[in-house]
C-alpha cells in the first residue's frame, strides 16, 4: 500500500496544475472527478450556475469512475472554492464514498481567488466527518498567478509526503 489517490475537480485548470506537479514527484494515482453535465465555463453564467450549485449543496451526477479504496491509505482531495465552499462534484464523490474514506489519511488542496478558503475547508471537513486534514495546501489561482512563493508551497507539500512515505 502506501499509495496515494488524488481525487480532484478542476474547472479551469488551477487545481489540475497543482496535482500534475504532484504526479511528477510522488507515486500517486490521479482521479479527476467529472460531472456528467458540464458547468458553463465562461462569463456570468460560470459564476451564476456554479455558485448556485454550490450554495444549494447540489450533488451532480458524475461520469463513471473507478475508486478501489483498498489500494490507498492516503487520499488527497483537490477542489476550487465555489461560493465559499467546495465544488459540488466533490460533494457527490464524498457522498458516494463516505464509508470508504473512513480510516484514510486525508489531505486537501484548495485553489481560490482570494476569499472563502478557510470556510471551504471547514465545510469539507464537516461533510467528510473528520476533525482535521493531515495536510492542507491553499493557493490563490496558482496556474494563472504563478509565483516562486506558491511553487515553494507546492514543493513543501510534496516533500512532507515523501517524508511520510519513507
Ligand atoms: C462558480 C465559482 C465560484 C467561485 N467562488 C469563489 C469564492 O467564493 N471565493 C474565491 O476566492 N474564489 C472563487 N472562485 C474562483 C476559483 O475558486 C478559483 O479561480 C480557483 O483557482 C479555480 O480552480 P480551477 O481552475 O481548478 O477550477 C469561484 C469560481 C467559480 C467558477
Amino acid at each position: 500500500m502506501n499509495k496515494i489517490a488524488v481525487i480532484y475537480y478542476s474547472m479551469s485548470g488551477n487545481v489540475e496544475y497543482v496535482v500534475k506537479k504532484i504526479e511528477k514527484e510522488l507515486d500517486v494515482d490521479l482521479m479527476p472527478i467529472i460531472p456528467k453535465k458540464d458547468y458553463p465555463k465562461k462569463g456570468f453564467k460560470k459564476f451564476f450556475w456554479g455558485g448556485k450549485s454550490s450554495v444549494m449543496k447540489e450533488t451532480p451526477t458524475l461520469e463513471e469512475y473507478h475508486f478501489d479504496a483498498s489500494q490507498y491509505d492516503e487520499i488527497i482531495i483537490g477542489t476550487p472554492v465555489w461560493a465559499s465552499s467546495f465544488a459540488p462534484p466533490i460533494r457527490t464523490f464524498i457522498k458516494e464514498n463516505k464509508e470508504k474514506l473512513k480510516e484514510k489519511k486525508i489531505s486537501v488542496i484548495i485553489c481560490y481567488s482570494g476569499g472563502g478558503a478557510k470556510k471551504a475547508i471547514e465545510k469539507l471537513k464537516e461533510y467528510i466527518g473528520i476533525k482535521e486534514f493531515q495536510k492542507e495546501l491553499i493557493l490563490i489561482d496558482p496556474k494563472e498567478k504563478e509565483t516562486t512563493e506558491k511553487k515553494k508551497d507546492i514543493n513543501h507539500f510534496i516533500q512532507t509526503f515523501k517524508r511520510s512515505i519513507k
